[in-house]
């Protein structure tokens, strides 16, 4: 199963993708996570994209391109993969679009996550991420917090806040959202790929792809 997750920051992309990886054993690749291990590391890419990041704004389309070009192309994608916080813009869906033909691949759905803005809000103010980056286990304090405070339920080592996930920055990421990201919901029902779950919860969803995967 080859699929995209859209929605908005905080809409649970990530959530859901990691219960799906495991279902499925098929990778979640996220450009978030990977643009936060770089920057981490210090490497080129990482200091490119630091400074969007920190602001709520997206990384330019050609380095996020770069990253997906090679990521799609190891070995564990082989039987698929759930692309989470990526595409972004149109010009990435075309890019995408251009890179599976060459690879070979399809995509099979795009997943639509909708979530109201008020608990898009909420959820990001809450949620807390493992600092391991092996881990990146995701927790909230009021829905699903740690069993022991601070700690990483998964691996033991801290759990920590983001740094894009200051009041100033979460409205800056929601509004790119609906400016940049937004448009690709037209865009995958347009190519009969969009599928529209109508839950907000992880578990719910699951069942709906269950469902429609039979
Ligand atoms: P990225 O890491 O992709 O962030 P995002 O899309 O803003 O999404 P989030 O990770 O914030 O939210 P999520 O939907 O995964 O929610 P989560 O599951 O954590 O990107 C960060 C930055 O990197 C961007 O701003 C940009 O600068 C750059 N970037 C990344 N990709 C790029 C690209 N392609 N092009 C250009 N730039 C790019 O859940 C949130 C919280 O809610 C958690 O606490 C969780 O526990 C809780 N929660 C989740 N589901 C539920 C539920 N069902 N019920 C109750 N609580 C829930």
């Amino acid at each position: 199963m080859n699929l995209v997750l859209l929605g908005a920051p905080g809409a649970g992309k990530g959530t859901l993708a990691k219960r799906l990886m495991e279902m499925y054993s098929i990778p979640q690749i996220s450009t978030g996570d990977i643009l936060r291990a770089a920057v981490k590391e210090g490497t080129d890419i990482g200091k490119k994209a630091e400074e969007y990041m920190k602001r709520g704004d997206l990384v330019p389309d050609e380095v996020i391109l770069g990253i997906m070009e090679e990521r799609l192309q190891k070995k564990d994608c082989a039987n698929g993969f759930i692309l989470d916080g990526f595409p972004r813009t149109i010009p990435q869906a075309e890019a995408l679009d251009k890179l599976l033909v060459r690879i070979s691949k399809k995509l099979d759905m795009a997943l639509n996550l909708e979530v109201p803005e008020s608990v898009l809000i909420q959820r990001l103010a809450g949620r807390r991420t493992c600092s391991n980056p092996d881990c990146q286990a995701i927790f909230n304090v009021s829905f699903k917090p740690p069993k022991v405070e601070g700690k990483c339920d998964i691996c033991g080592n801290p759990v920590v806040q983001r740094d894009d996930e200051t009041e100033e920055a979460v409205k800056h990421r929601l509004k790119t959202y609906n400016e940049k990201t937004a448009p690709l919901i037209d865009y995958y029902s347009g190519k009969g790929l969009l599928k529209n779950p109508g839950a907000t919860e992880t578990e719910e969803i699951v069942v709906y792809l269950k469902k429609i995967l039979k």
